[in-house]
């Protein structure tokens, strides 16, 4: 694993968009996993600067979004669907209708899970998957004890999370109570996987999930078992890390070395 410490979020997000950058320009027609929650912002506004004033083209793009609520209306504003047009994807020449993202309104949440999948093997499959991190080592909405091999599907939320989210809504009693999340063996099929992760609340996620054992307890410490992942953290959220100067020298080693390399060819 790739472990990436830099000063702040705006250095997380500048770094995670031009990673996204050199993807497009390199792949036009790539596919994109996209996560929601206030990490990846910063994220997405460099994306937003990439493309109007450096005319990165998301025309041929494809994106699939980790999850969404059920039920609830994609006109809602708490609703995940909501908040990607809203943030990203109103800013950016990308077609709608490849921006995949549950449907939070389908008839037959089940049918549609199957639906899901299909679309991302239909487009080839994900390229870069953009995660963040649960306090409890949550991705998407694969809560703790989720299959370390599950598949899209429907989740019951935990009440905590209900809890920690009835912030958004205007009565505790309008917080969905499910979700449709794609699952931990989903996200593992990604070709590259960068897990991005902003501030101390965070710190004890990230150390389980890089330095703990693989375990359904910790759904991002199977992101261990995957052969392309990079951690691009603050430092902030990486100061409970044990190894944490040996990941800086590790970093610094492998940029010198790609520098001799592109002076030598
Ligand atoms: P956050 O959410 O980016 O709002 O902290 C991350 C998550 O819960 O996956």
């Amino acid at each position: 694993m790739e472990v990436i410490i830099v000063e702040d979020e705006e250095q997380v997000g500048k770094l995670a968009a031009q990673e996204i950058a050199r993807l497009i320009r390199r792949k036009p027609n790539c596919v994109l996993g996209l996560a929601t929650g206030s990490t990846p912002i910063p994220c997405y506004k460099e994306l937003i600067r990439l493309h109007q004033k450096e005319g990165l083209d998301f025309s041929r793009v494809t994106t699939f979004n980790l999850d969404e609520y059920y039920p609830i209306d994609p006109r809602h504003e708490q609703s995940y669907r909501y908040f990607m047009n809203v943030n990203l994807f109103d800013h950016l020449n990308i077609d709608k209708a490849r921006t995949f993202v549950p449907d939070g309104m389908a008839p037959d949440p089940y049918d549609h899970c199957k639906w899901y999948e299909e679309q991302i093997k239909l487009a080839g499959g994900i390229d870069l998957q953009i995660l963040g991190i649960g306090h409890n080592g949550h991705i998407a909405f694969n809560e703790p004890g989720s299959s370390l091999a599950s598949r899209t599907r429907v989740k019951t939320l935990t009440e905590e999370t209900i809890r920690a989210n009835s912030r958004f809504f205007e009565r505790p009693e309008d917080v969905p109570r499910y979700a449709i999340t794609m699952g931990i063996g989903t996200i593992l099929e990604a070709r590259k996987i960068v897990l991005l992760a902003t501030g101390a609340g965070k710190a004890e996620a990230i150390r389980r999930s890089i330095e703990g054992p693989v375990t359904s307890m910790c759904p991002a410490s199977a992101l261990q078992l995957h052969p392309r992942v990079t951690y691009l953290i603050d430092e902030a959220a990486a100061s409970r890390l044990e190894q944490k100067e040996y990941y800086k020298y590790v970093y610094q080693m492998a940029e010198q070395l790609k520098k001799k390399i592109l002076a030598i060819v």
